[in-house]
């Protein structure tokens, strides 16, 4: 086992463009960090690690809760948080991720990315000296699950032997979902409509590594079977952002793949309702679930500060 001091060091300046790039110790201790210094923040306790230090947030795609949680959390920290809409850079107009990236990393001490393609994020890393964030990808959407880790912890007390089940789109959410189910795990239950399943490499890949912790991975296109005994139920919009050519479609392709007071009469009776947000109440959940008593939904969004101020600790 490393000592604390070692993992912090192994941490600074690397980027977190998926959660599989943590071992399960370097996770443990960015949500560790997290609650220390959400607790120092209830407190009033000022905790300035990133004085003098500049965050340039990309955004190629609309956002509430990633902006204004990256942006809130770098000032708390005591540094400047830069938003950068990709279509104002000359990215946008064809200048080179990979000269972006060099440039970025004269000016910036990080660089929080959310766009569509997740290679273009590998790219910009792969071409920067600065920590590269993954703010979300049409793949992957790591921050938001830290959030999540965070919140279940505070509320179960513990992530291992738990279980989620996710209902709905096989989007990023749930991807990076997968992948920390199988860091810490947590079995994993997920149910589709036929032809929206989760990407076959992620889950062939989580299935490897959830068998070291004897964690259980479950894809199927029925609730029945999967969702019965879940500690955790979470779900996320039919339609993501960039297919919204295709919302017509999903809402019939996904009727049925909704979280609703039946599904929870399946689950445990304080299973916790999850939910990234944003969220269209009545297609993938019912107002009375996202509002009911066993919602924890605005607690999570709460914690994307949180948690994020732990990653940005750690790295920067
Ligand atoms: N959950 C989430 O990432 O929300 P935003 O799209 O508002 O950032
Ligand atoms: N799957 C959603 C998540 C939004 C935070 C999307 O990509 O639009």
């Amino acid at each position: 086992m490393k000592s604390k001091e070692q993992i912090a060091k192994d941490l600074k300046g690397r980027d977190f463009l998926s959660i599989t790039q943590l071992s399960k110790e370097e996770l443990y201790y960015i949500l560790d960090l997290a609650a220390d210094i959400k607790d120092k923040f209830k407190k009033g306790e000022p905790y300035k690690v990133l004085k003098g230090k500049t965050l340039g947030m990309i955004f190629a795609k609309p956002s509430t809760r990633t902006r204004i949680s990256f942006e809130v959390g770098t000032f708390q920290l005591g540094g400047h948080p830069l938003y950068l809409r990709q279509d104002e850079l000359q990215m946008g107009r064809g200048e080179t991720i990979g000269d972006t990236a060099q440039v970025l990393s004269r000016f910036l001490d990080g660089i929080m990315i959310r766009t569509f393609s997740h290679q273009e994020v590998v790219e910009l890393a792969d071409n920067s000296s600065i920590p590269v964030i993954n703010g979300l990808t049409d793949l992957l959407h790591p921050c938001q699950i830290l959030a999540d880790l965070l919140t279940i912890k505070e509320k179960k007390g513990h992530l291992e032997g738990l279980k989620m089940t996710y209902i709905g789109d096989g989007n990023n959410v749930v991807h990076s979902l997968i992948n920390a189910s199988a860091l810490v795990g947590m079995d994993m239950g997920v149910v589709t409509p036929p032809g929206y399943e989760p990407d076959e490499g992620i889950v062939q890949e989580a299935k490897e590594k959830a068998m070291e912790g004897k964690a259980k991975i479950t894809i199927g296109n029925e609730l029945e079977g999967i969702v019965e005994g879940s500690d955790i139920i979470y779900t996320d919009v039919w339609t993501s952002m960039g297919q919204e050519e295709e919302t017509q479609a999903r809402l019939k392709v996904f009727k049925g793949y909704q979280i609703n007071s039946d599904v929870m009469k399946m689950v445990k009776e304080d299973a916790l309702v999850m939910h990234c947000l944003p969220a269209h109440r009545g297609e993938e959940i019912t107002a009375e679930v996202l509002d009911g008593p066993n919602s924890i939904i605005f607690d999570q969004a709460e914690n994307r500060l949180h948690a994020q101020k732990g990653l940005l600790a750690a790295l920067l």
